[in-house]
């Protein structure tokens, strides 16, 4: 299959690690040169240099990029689109939830994980905007997760910052489709990346468990058996971005081993 991302520029945002990082990573592979956006500019850094050894052609920029600082946004973006010539694909992929219970999550907490997703994530898109429209094969993907469709225990916040993200992911699927750019979701369930090891952990602590045994009741919940992988991710998203994917819009694909119930 021809995916046709060669000389394509991505933004993506959350690139100093985990799924992000993967995002990054399959792209380069394609030739599409990349923004990495992250607060972690010396992860961000080692990852360019790596996929530079990688791929000698790649041009990257590295762009310091905090979602809890609203006001230098537009010239992180600025920065970016300057340095590439312009931004095709914006990957929203910087966030996470902060996994609790409802009384162990204090006012801080729900406001500084909702500053970056969806609130943060609507801001990136508005100030790629200018640029997507100038492209002629314009992608947005939403990196929401499954909990916006199906609460779990520890989810209180996942699941609005998800459901959030989707619903978002929608509205501007049917605003910017005549505009020539498509917007997508895509859903990850539980992912090997810092997140799992922290899941891992509150689950044994909850259920009185060994951390072994937390890893194979979370793995006996999948269908398929095992943990996501960043990569199993980056994989459609890549799909996503390609020209392929012209007419797909709108949808939120889970990335989940089948682990979601619901039809
Ligand atoms: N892993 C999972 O199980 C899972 C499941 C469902 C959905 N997801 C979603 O997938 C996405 C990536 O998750 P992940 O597991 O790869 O998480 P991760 O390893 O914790 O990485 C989070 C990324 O978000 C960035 N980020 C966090 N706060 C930020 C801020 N204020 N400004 C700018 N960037 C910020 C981080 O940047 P710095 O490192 O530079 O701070 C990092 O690159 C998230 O949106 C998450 O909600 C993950």
């Amino acid at each position: 299959m021809k995916l046709e991302l060669k000389g394509r520029i991505a933004f993506v945002t959350g690139a100093s690690r985990g799924i992000g990082a993967a995002i990054a990573r399959a792209l380069a592979a394609e030739g599409v040169s990349l923004a990495l956006f992250g607060r972690d500019v010396a992860r961000c850094k080692k990852l360019a240099g790596d996929l530079s050894k990688r791929h000698p052609a790649l041009r990257t920029v590295v762009v310091q990029l905090d979602l809890e600082k609203p006001a230098t946004i537009k010239a992180s973006v600025t920065k970016a689109a300057k340095a590439l010539g312009g931004c095709d694909i914006l990957i929203n992929c910087a966030g996470g939830a902060y996994r609790g219970r409802l009384e162990e999550i204090p006012d801080e907490k729900w406001e500084s994980f909702f500053s970056v997703k969806p609130l943060g994530l609507i801001r990136v898109t508005r100030e790629c905007l200018p640029y997507l429209r100038k492209s002629t094969q314009a992608r947005i993907i939403n990196i929401a997760g499954t909990r916006g469709r199906e609460p779990a225990t520890f989810s209180v916040m996942a699941a609005p910052i998800n459901l959030g993200t989707l619903a978002v992911t929608k509205a501007m699927a049917n605003e910017l489709g005549p505009q020539g750019i498509t917007v997508n979701a895509v859903n990850p369930g539980s992912t090997d990346t810092g997140r799992w090891t922290e899941l891992v952990n509150m689950t044994a602590r909850d259920r009185s468990i060994s951390t072994k045994e937390a890893e194979k009741y979370l793995n006996r919940e999948v269908p398929m058996g095992r943990v996501v992988q960043a990569e199993d991710v980056a994989d459609l998203c890549v799909f996503l971005a390609s020209s392929r994917a012209g007419m797909i819009s709108g949808v939120a694909v889970n990335v989940d081993g089948g682990r979601t119930r619901s039809i």
